[in-house]
């Protein structure tokens, strides 16, 4: 494989969509940051099978809701790639309430792990990304964001905010730097395996393609994004959803 001569760094890399664009990012020849919190087997197993292939990766772990873990990172990717091109926050967690039952430390907890911490690791590689003569950024938001969610206002609200947050840094890191958000729909992933065959059916008559998506349908429009391709684009959102929303 031709070494595209990026590096990347992707959130959350050890499952779901963030493996699936781990894996895409490093099977275009980008050397990859395969970050995770608690799936280490997963991201180390993910780093074998592409240095198998012949591609470069390495993984990292931080909780992206500790500051400290955030620092160590930052210098765990800074030893490893001279400058960073693309980096990918797609680490998100979606806990599921109701208002009735969701309290001032679960909603700051949401806040925190979906919005703080993208905006913290953006910080704090900044020196980093600007090493690169350019560098793409890609944040994960939801169809939530634009729906909103009847058990999960916290969720909703994290990632609606990373609309504004990225359209706010496209403007700030122009024109070097590009900053865009992908917006997934109902993707088959850990956060849909509580669905019951009836919810699940269900999901899919109301999707116009007629299936759920995959983490690899995400990490195609994340890696357009993060491509030479998508270097016109800054400051907007690609919604990936099977027409689910149509925007
Ligand atoms: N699946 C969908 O239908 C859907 C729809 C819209 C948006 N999304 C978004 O897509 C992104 C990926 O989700 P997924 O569907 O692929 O589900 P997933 O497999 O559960 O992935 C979530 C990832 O986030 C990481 N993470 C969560 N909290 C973290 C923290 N505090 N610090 C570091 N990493 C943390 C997890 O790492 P560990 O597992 O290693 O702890 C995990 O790899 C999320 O932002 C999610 O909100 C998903």
């Amino acid at each position: 494989m031709e070494p595209s001569g990026d590096h990347a760094l992707v959130t959350g890399a050890g499952t779901g969509i963030g493996r699936a664009t781990a894996r895409l990012l490093g099977l275009r020849g980008d050397e990859v940051a395969v970050h995770y919190r608690s799936h280490k087997e997963e991201a180390e197993a993910l780093v074998q099978e592409l240095a198998s292939g012949g591609a470069r990766a390495f993984p990292v772990a931080a909780d992206l809701t500790m500051k400290k873990e955030v620092e160590a990172l930052v210098q765990q990717v800074g030893a490893r790639f001279p400058s960073l091109e693309v980096l990918v926050h797609n680490a998100g967690e979606y806990p599921r309430r109701s208002v009735d039952d969701l309290d001032e430390e679960e909603f700051l907890f949401t806040l925190m792990t979906n919005l703080w911490g993208p905006y913290l690791l953006t910080r704090e590689l900044l020196p980093l990304l600007r090493k690169a003569p350019r560098a793409r950024i890609v944040f994960v938001s939801s169809i939530l964001a634009y729906n909103g969610s009847a058990h999960g206002a916290d969720y909703a609200a994290s990632k609606a905010g990373l609309l504004g947050l990225a359209k706010s840094l496209a403007r700030e890191l122009a024109p070097t730097i590009t900053v865009n958000v992908v917006v997934p729909g109902s993707i088959d992933t850990a956060i849909l395996a509580g669905d019951t065959p009836d919810v699940r059916a269900a999901r899919e008559r109301s999707i116009p393609l007629g299936r759920v998506g995959t983490p690899e349908d995400i990490a195609e429009a994340i890696a357009f994004l993060a491509s030479p391709r998508g270097s016109y684009l800054t400051g907007t959102a690609i919604h990936v959803n099977g027409g689910l929303r149509m925007d």
